[in-house]
């Protein structure tokens, strides 16, 4: 039975990322900031919420201890939650902006994986996926036949792009745990208010892919729903 945490369950990305693995036998336990949604969620789902707020180190570490004591270890870690924080003019942005925003996207995913390393290296086959975003990628945010490159938004996509680099340094450091890095595509969600071209299914095609390849698939990579993104 593969055990499987994923942050910011509730609604989304993470929410349908829930429902397709549980549908292909993994067992799901689905992490939300709010008690009521997530507890919604889990129900819906058939999964067992567990509450969990990035950006808050006790809030963290209680998730991690409620595991420990419940399902014992996590096979699979989907960094899921993020958030593209305030939609402000370049000129207007503050170092407060940019704390909110990376303290869920870049300093979020810290937290999580330091407090969950040892319940991953419990498992046979330990995997984290870390949902990151081709607004994050400079080889896509240089390409004017992308839609990547027409957007404007410092402190998303320098966020994503430090995760992706968190990613392949953390793939070199824990050589023992198959760490990637996924680029979902525009899907459209509530991070951007159902705009995006993808369906939900279409946006978890790669998250879906990573928590279910094979043993030896490869760390330290960047993936889309088409295959790996070139880093550089
Ligand atoms: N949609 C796209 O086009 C797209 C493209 C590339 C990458 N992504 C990435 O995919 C991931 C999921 O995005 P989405 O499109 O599914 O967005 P979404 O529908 O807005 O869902 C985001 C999830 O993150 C949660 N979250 C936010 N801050 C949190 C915190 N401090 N602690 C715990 N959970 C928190 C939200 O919880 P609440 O409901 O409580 O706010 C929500 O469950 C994000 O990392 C996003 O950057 C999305």
């Amino acid at each position: 039975m593969t055990i499987t945490f994923i942050t910011g369950a509730n609604k989304g990305l993470g929410r349908e990322t829930a429902r397709r693995l549980i549908e292909l036998g993994h067992t799901v336990v689905l992490g939300a900031r709010d008690p009521e949604r997530g507890a919604e969620a889990a129900a819906a789902l058939g999964a067992r919420f567990v509450p969990i707020d990035v950006t808050d180190d006790a809030s963290v570490a209680a998730a991690a201890k409620n595991i420990a004591e419940h399902e014992g270890h996590v096979d699979v870690l989907v960094n899921n939650a993020g958030i593209t924080g305030p939609h402000r003019d370049a000129v207007d942005l503050t170092s407060a902006d940019a704390l909110g925003v990376y303290d869920v996207n870049v300093f979020g995913v810290i937290r999580v994986t330091t407090a969950f390393l040892p319940l991953i290296r419990r498992s046979q086959d330990p995997v984290i996926i870390n949902v990151s975003s081709g607004m994050g990628s400079l080889v896509f945010t240089h390409d004017p036949e992308r839609a990547e490159s027409k957007i404007i938004a410092p402190l998303y996509t320098s966020s994503k792009a430090a995760l992706t680099m968190l990613t392949t340094q953390y793939a070199k450091a824990f050589p023992d745990v198959r760490i990637n890095a996924v680029d979902p595509g525009y899907t459209a969600t509530d991070l951007n208010d159902h705009s995006g071209p993808q369906t939900i299914g279409e946006g978890t095609d790669a998250i879906v892919a990573l928590a279910t390849e094979r043993p030896g698939a490869g760390t330290g990579r960047f993936v889309d729903r088409s295959g790996e993104i070139a880093l550089r």
